[in-house]
């Protein structure tokens, strides 16, 4: 085996993406990337200084400025630790928002790039098998029907940090309303690439899930 494989899984909001590409990652000894905090990092510093999140210029001024840290526990931005503070209903919006714009995503992309240059990476998030390593060695998306997903999502700690405790149905008119705004962005949409494995995970368990991204890296190395 070489440098190790870059692992690209993509999908909607709480198909249970940061749950499988941490094992996977894990199992095969990998550093695992969550792009979407990166995402959602830039939206919180920018809202923090006050930028509204539709001035692209000096979203994309601050994204490009900014020291971003994402590791499994613990996400910075410029010194902050915004590990908690980003798994909010204001930031899941605000990030939707900031990754509508192409100079921001142009910046990212660019770090995520350099993040998996040296291979041996699971890299999560909306574009990663289409736009930030098209050519990577195993391509994965995720999905699973809506009222599974809005399940998953209100029964994930990580995001039950915030007071208001949101009904089932807040939550899947939440994820449905990022969703749209996610495929039908004019920059990068969400949308499986190609050449992707698509999983439809709706009844799967996270084990079952894994085994499968598992084979098919197996098959890659
Ligand atoms: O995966 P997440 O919910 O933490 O992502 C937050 C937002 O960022 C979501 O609206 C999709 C967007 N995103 C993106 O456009 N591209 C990525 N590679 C990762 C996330």
């Amino acid at each position: 085996m070489s440098r190790g494989l870059i692992v690209a899984i993509d999908g909607p909001s709480g198909v249970g993406k940061g749950t499988i590409a941490r094992r996977v990652a894990a199992r095969l000894g990998y550093r695992h990337v969550d792009t979407g905090a990166m995402y959602r990092a830039v939206a919180w510093a920018a809202a923090n200084a006050g930028i509204p999140l539709d001035a692209e210029p000096r979203v994309a001024q601050l994204a490009a400025a900014a020291t971003i840290h994402v590791s499994d526990d613990l996400v910075e931005i410029n010194g902050h630790d915004v590990t908690g503070a980003i798994r909010t209903p204001d930031i899941d919006r605000g990030a939707s928002a900031v990754a509508r714009l192409p100079a921001v995503r142009a910046i990212l992309v660019e770090r995520q790039r350099a993040l998996g240059a040296g291979g041996a990476i699971v890299m999560e998030g909306r574009d990663i098998g289409t736009v930030v390593f098209p050519a990577a060695d195993v391509k994965v998306y995720l999905d699973a029907a809506p009222e599974e997903r809005a399940r998953r999502r209100a029964a994930d700690p990580a995001h039950a940090g915030h007071a208001t405790r949101l009904l089932l149905a807040e939550v899947a008119a939440e994820l449905d309303a990022r969703d749209r705004a996610d495929t039908t962005r004019q920059s990068s949409p969400l949308m499986p690439a190609a050449d992707a494995h698509v999983i439809d995970t709706t009844g799967l368990s996270i084990d079952e899930v894994t085994k499968t991204v598992l084979q098919i890296a197996g098959s890659r190395q």
